[in-house]
């Protein structure tokens, strides 16, 4: 921590400590770094002024409660709001908890202002006031998109500030029924000296939200852009202050747009909501699987369709993958939707196990539809699909792949295997290559799939090709 004593005319004036923080994860070091050792990433740190004291007035800004018996407070489930737009009441996990606060981090671009919008839109038809706080729009702009996508409540006001003090005067003013801060980047406290963006200032300024947000019972959105320079602090600093987190997943690149739930202290994680962008805004989209596959090749080597449970939803997702010779210089591996890692080791496994040489290999695999799959049910599927490209053979086109895979090839038990099958059974799928250790009370009898039990995946290539 460094210390600038500044000297001016024979006077020591003022003591200003300064700290360096990377603005991606907030690691804290005393000098500036080029590489994070927290996040490994590179050219984050920027110096900032600290503070040694909280502001004036921190005292009563605590609780200030009284230590209570846990059987005499009071709390309903049946209290959360419901936006009615249902992708957004999933994602959130049931609705929005009174006095929760929710951080969605997004590309710039991706839609974060859109989302937020409709949904403060939907609350305010329904009666509850809503306080929209742009830091980065005026407010005919917020009108503007207002028009696109149908937001003309009363109910919902639309407050442009970026000084914290002001913000929190106006929320205890007019004490709304809900409030949105687009984007936390852009609010500061004038009780700091350091750049609106700049990790203490995004501190400072959601710590003051949230404990107002608490105090009252009005629930907070905190928008948060991700961005790939270190010029402003990313959202990622704030995942440890809010209830829950959500981040848009994928690339502006595509039509539909998938919330996903990484953090929720009020309901399960992982929860996607998916939605698709038009003219006139978000629109839900209630079949993800459909979806999904709607583009899928017929008859191509190297695509598969796994279920994979997102949230406590199954989803049909495809997976692609191109495996070719690589004649000159090291193999490369890329991964787009899946853990890179986690196809490293299956691809040794698959040489090891199977034969199948990959060392001189370019492997290639791509999610398609921009999701992005991380349970350990979804190994066969990738396998599959790396077996289907290397052997040029395409994969029955009614056949869905699905176990987590281990070191010497055996294929493990996944859960919810009755709820993944009813999916892709209604999406018309005929046979599901399955861990061969599930015991069929595991599974439901009657959705007429034909099961494929397999236990290694050396069994799995004589069954698909
Ligand atoms: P926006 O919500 O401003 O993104 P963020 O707040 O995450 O930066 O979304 C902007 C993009 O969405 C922009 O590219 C235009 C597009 N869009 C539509 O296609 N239709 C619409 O009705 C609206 C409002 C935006
Ligand atoms: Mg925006």
């Amino acid at each position: 921590m460094a210390e600038n004593n500044k000297v001016r005319g024979g006077l020591l004036v003022k003591k200003i400590k300064t700290t360096f923080f990377c603005q991606n994860c907030g690691h804290q070091s005393a000098k500036w770094l080029g590489k994070c050792p927290s996040c490994s990433e590179w050219n984050q740190f920027v110096e900032e002024e600290i503070r040694d004291v909280l502001p004036q007035g921190s005292q009563e800004a605590g609780f200030n409660d009284e230590p209570i018996p846990i059987d005499t407070i009071m709390a309903d489930e049946k209290d959360r709001l419901l936006t009615g737009i249902s992708e957004i009441d999933r994602v959130l996990g049931g609705g929005i908890v009174g006095g929760s606060a929710t951080l969605i981090g997004g590309e710039p671009g991706i839609g974060k202002s859109t989302l937020l919008l409709q949904a403060m839109q939907k609350l305010a038809e329904g009666g509850l006031v809503a306080l929209y706080v742009s830091g980065e729009e005026s407010a005919s702009q917020i009108k503007l998109r207002g028009r696109r996508v149908g937001a003309s409540s009363k109910n919902l006001i639309v407050l442009v500030e970026v000084a914290l003090e002001n913000i929190l005067r106006h929320i205890s003013e007019i004490k709304p029924g809900i409030v949105v801060v687009d984007s936390i980047q852009t609010v500061y406290s004038s009780a700091l000296s350091s750049a609106p963006g700049s990790v203490s200032q995004i501190r400072e300024a959601s710590g003051r939200l949230i404990l107002q947000a608490k105090k009252s019972g009005i629930p907070l959105f905190l928008i948060g852009h991700v961005t790939k320079e270190g010029a402003i602090a990313g959202p990622k600093i704030l995942e440890h202050m809010v209830d829950t987190v959500l981040y848009f997943e994928g690339d502006s690149g595509h039509a539909f747009r998938i919330v996903r739930n990484v953090k929720n202290r009020y309901g399960p994680t992982n929860e996607i909501g998916v939605f698709e962008m038009r003219e006139s805004g978000l629109s839900e989209v209630s079949n993800p699987s459909a979806l999904f596959l709607s583009e899928r090749p017929q008859g191509a080597a190297g695509s598969v369709v796994v279920p994979s449970m997102e949230g406590t939803r199954p989803v049909l997702v495809e997976i692609q993958s191109l495996v070719s010779e690589n004649s000159f210089g090291i193999p490369r591996r890329t991964t787009i939707g899946v853990d890179h890692n986690r196809v490293s080791l299956l691809a040794a496994v698959m040489e090891k196990i199977c034969g199948l040489h990959l060392g001189n290999q370019d492997i290639f695999i791509n999610v398609a539809g921009g999701v992005k799959l991380d349970e350990p049910a979804v190994d066969l599927g990738i396998i599959s699909s790396m077996m289907s490209s290397f052997l040029d053979r395409a994969i029955d086109f009614g056949t869905v792949v699905c176990g987590e895979v281990g070191l010497t090839g055996e294929v493990r038990g996944v859960g919810r295997m009755d709820e993944r099958i009813k999916e892709a059974s209604r999406m018309g799928f005929s046979r599901c290559v399955m861990p061969g250790r599930m015991t069929s009370d595991e599974i439901l009898p009657d959705t007429g799939m034909a099961r494929i039990k397999i236990d290694t995946i050396k069994k799995l290539q004589e069954y698909l090709f």
